[in-house]
């Protein structure tokens, strides 16, 4: 049984899980296509993540259940931002928040609210659509209501502290350190998000491949997972913790879409005659490092208690590495620390009803799932 919203777990679930390769003559675009045209049930084994000739419009038999299993435990972790209450934060954020922690909380908020609306046009408008199994398709339709959710949870704490959203919202224009990594995104949003793609061709595929495990393994779920940090330091010193608690709910959806867009990209590669470009792969690392390094020193030129940009950075090489190992690459940043060993805990559901005074112990709904992969 494993905890789905447990990065460990899910790490330790999927470094082991390999995907056999499996292109064969049985499966050329050729032969698909001619069972395809009769009007037989879909067969389980001719669908395929993409280029796949069955009808897209038959869910089952299942030939990805792993994906169907997603789209069901992302269910259990169901919440609007205004099931928490803010009061707290408010007399937080006027009286108690240093300058510098002002700082970090409204750039954190103006980092992730712009990155939460790129991430869900590039799951909506470039991603899923190219999905040839509706399982897949399935849960990213889900995915994609989660961006809208995770936007309206930051929209949400901006309004509640009476933030000036106008200043908020166009940050990452004016901020070079922000504008860097959304404008490092938006050029692999840009390469997909194009309606004449053909993942027929080798090289149009390749190009999807690499856009889209930046998205699951840099943008999801190291930028993304690394960019709640400096809120949850903050709540743990008793600090924010309306919003600590909103980005607790958060980080387990992106825990999840991480893994299962790494997921889709093993299997791209073992359905297909593709392979990752490890030179292209370290510059995605190399590229998505630095981008970080200069947003931790704009968002900490000095440590603010319990957390500081060299705090941020290690973070990030230690849960990149963690990215790698569940996508079975070798580690870009070998002997990376973690820098914060309570954030595991933190984000562990079963481990921290005494570490907060909230009710997430409790709020996830449904029983428990295993997972299946
Ligand atoms: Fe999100
Ligand atoms: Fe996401």
């Amino acid at each position: 049984m494993v905890n789905f919203w447990d990065d460990q777990e899910i790490e330790s679930k999927f470094s082991t899980a390999t995907v056999e390769k499996q292109v064969s003559l049985e499966h050329s675009a050729e032969a698909l296509q001619k069972r395809a045209s009769n009007v037989d049930p879909v067969r389980a084994e001719d669908k395929r993540v993409v280029n796949g000739a069955t009808d897209i419009n038959q869910l089952a038999p299942f030939k990805y259940p792993w994906a169907w299993n997603y789209f069901l435990n992302a269910n259990k972790n169901h919440w609007t931002p205004l099931d928490v209450n803010m009061t707290q934060d408010i007399q937080d954020y006027q009286h108690k928040l240093t300058p510098a922690e002002k700082h970090v909380y409204e750039n954190v908020l103006s980092y992730l609210t712009t990155s939460d609306i790129l991430a869900m046009r590039n799951i909506g408008l470039a991603v899923m659509e190219k999905m040839s199994a509706p399982e897949l398709q399935i849960y990213q339709a889900r995915q994609v209501y989660e961006e809208a959710l995770h936007t309206w949870t930051y929209q949400h704490c901006i309004e509640s502290l009476g933030l000036d959203q106008g200043e908020i919202y166009n940050r990452y224009r004016v901020v070079p350190q922000i504008h860097h990594k959304i404008q490092i995104a938006n050029r692999r949003l840009d390469a997909v998000l194009r309606p004449d793609m053909d993942l027929s061709k080798k090289d149009e595929l390749e190009t999807f491949i690499h856009s889209y495990f930046f998205f699951a393994a840099i943008f999801e779920g190291s930028w993304f997972y690394n960019g709640f940090s400096p809120i949850f330091a903050l709540q743990r010193r008793g600090l924010m913790k309306g919003t600590g608690e909103q980005f607790q709910y958060i980080m387990r959806d992106e825990v999840m879409h991480a893994s299962f867009g790494m997921n889709v990209v093993k299997h791209i590669l073992a359905e297909n005659d593709v392979q990752l470009d490890m030179k292209e792969i370290r510059n995605i690392w190399d590229e998505a490092e630095s981008a970080e390094a200069d947003y931790a020193k704009y968002l900490l030129p000095e440590p603010i208690l319990g957390y500081s940009q060299q705090d941020h950075i290690e973070q990030f090489r230690f849960v990149a590495n963690r990215r790698a190992r569940q996508i079975a690459l070798e580690e870009p940043f070998p002997g990376a620390k973690c820098a914060l060993p309570w954030l595991d805990e933190q984000s562990n559901v079963r481990k921290e009803k005494n570490f907060f005074e909230t009710r997430v112990t409790e709020y996830q709904t449904g029983g428990s799932l295993s997972w299946d992969d």
